[in-house]
């Protein structure tokens, strides 16, 4: 067998232990492994295409980001180009990746990304590309699979800022909003504000009222804690009010952010409390990947392997409670998974005495 492998979307930690997952269980099948940089963009100038031997991935378990690269406006069926006037438009140019990937006698892809990118997985996969695909996002919003990687070394992340905002809050008596990623689910949000303490978590699943937090504050005063921690999932909305948008990305996506900076000036208008607003931002993408994620990283790759070898073409691995398993891709893509107010993570926040704003 001949395979490429291709990164799409926002990068996420772990994407590098994926990679070497899935070039080292092939190369214990003797199959040779391609890199396709740039998402599919490296199918187009194929001079972008990199042969990925075991010595060339050998230490890359631990590397942020990923080696090959990714074109988060790299659709080849919507792809956009700047005319002579200055004009954007869209062109499909996906006939093109799939001639080439055939000229190329490639056998499969194995295609690691997000919604967007499974998407587009799943339209080359109709023009007879033969694909496994491999869930990455920092989100953990894909329903087919109970955790994407990249989420646990975001929450680290996202934990270990709030840890150290609680002392500089306390030396204060401030209050402190931590803004943090996660786009419309809370996953990041919840778990990162339950696992650094934070008093009040905001998220999508949940809209809140910004009187309701002063309230909360407000009961914090009264047993002598002045200072406050609220943890905001970019995508949080205020009761009656919309999504917090900063521009629509080309291809029509919504780059989210700004919740955080407006729950702090209400806060500090409705109670006359210092507050301050931080965005933690692409910090939560970056870095070394937590051992859990190398591990679901090196286990989803190697995975990758099993199924083509298995023939499971048109599959997305997925981990499901201790085990992974092959599910369609038809079936995992555009399905979020979100936050559920029932859940017993949500539970445990309300019992630990976190508010959510409503
Ligand atoms: O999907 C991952 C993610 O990091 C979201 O949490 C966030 O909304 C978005 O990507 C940011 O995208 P960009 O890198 O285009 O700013």
């Amino acid at each position: 067998m001949k395979i490429a492998v291709n990164t799409g979307g926002g990068d996420a930690p772990g994407l590098n232990a994926v990679i070497r997952g899935v070039v080292l269980a092939a190369n214990q099948k003797s199959w040779e492994v391609f890199g396709i940089k740039y998402g599919y963009m490296g199918l187009i100038d194929t001079k972008q295409i990199i042969r990925l031997t075991p010595e060339y991935v050998w230490n890359i378990t631990d590397i942020g980001g990923t080696i090959l690269g990714s074109a988060v406006r790299g659709n080849p069926f919507k792809y956009t180009v700047q005319g002579s006037d200055g004009k954007v438009s869209e062109t499909d140019i996906s006939d093109k990746v799939v001639s080439n990937f055939k000229a190329l006698g490639f056998d499969a892809l194995v295609a690691i990304g997000g919604d967007g990118s499974l998407t587009i997985a799943r339209e080359f996969m109709k023009k007879g590309i033969p694909i496994i695909g491999i869930p990455k996002t920092i989100d953990n919003d894909i329903s087919a699979t109970d955790v994407t990687f990249g989420f646990d070394t975001a929450v680290n992340t996202a934990t270990e800022a709030i840890d150290k905002l609680h002392t500089t809050a306390k030396s204060h008596d401030r209050v402190m909003v931590v803004e943090v990623m996660g786009r419309y689910a809370g996953w990041i949000a919840l778990h990162s504000g339950i696992s650094g303490s934070a008093d009040v978590i905001l998220i999508p699943e949940i809209p809140f009222d910004v009187e309701k937090v002063c309230q909360k504050i407000k009961r914090l005063e009264l047993i002598g804690q002045d200072y406050a921690i609220v943890v905001v999932a970019e995508g949080a909305i205020p009761l009656g009010g919309k999504l917090s948008v900063i521009e629509k990305k080309p291809g029509g996506e919504l780059r989210l952010g700004g919740i955080g900076q407006k729950v702090a000036d209400e806060i500090e208008e409705k109670m006359g409390k210092e507050t301050r607003a931080i965005v933690l931002g692409h910090l939560q993408r970056g870095g070394a990947p937590t051992t859990f994620d190398r591990l679901l990283c090196l286990r989803f790759g190697t995975a990758a392997v099993r199924f083509l070898e298995a023939g499971m073409f048109g599959t997305m691995v997925a981990s499901r409670s201790t085990d992974i398993y092959a599910v369609s891709i038809d079936e995992a893509i555009g399905q979020m998974k979100k936050v559920s107010r029932d859940s017993d993570v949500v539970q445990t926040a309300r019992y630990l005495g976190i508010s959510f704003g409503d």
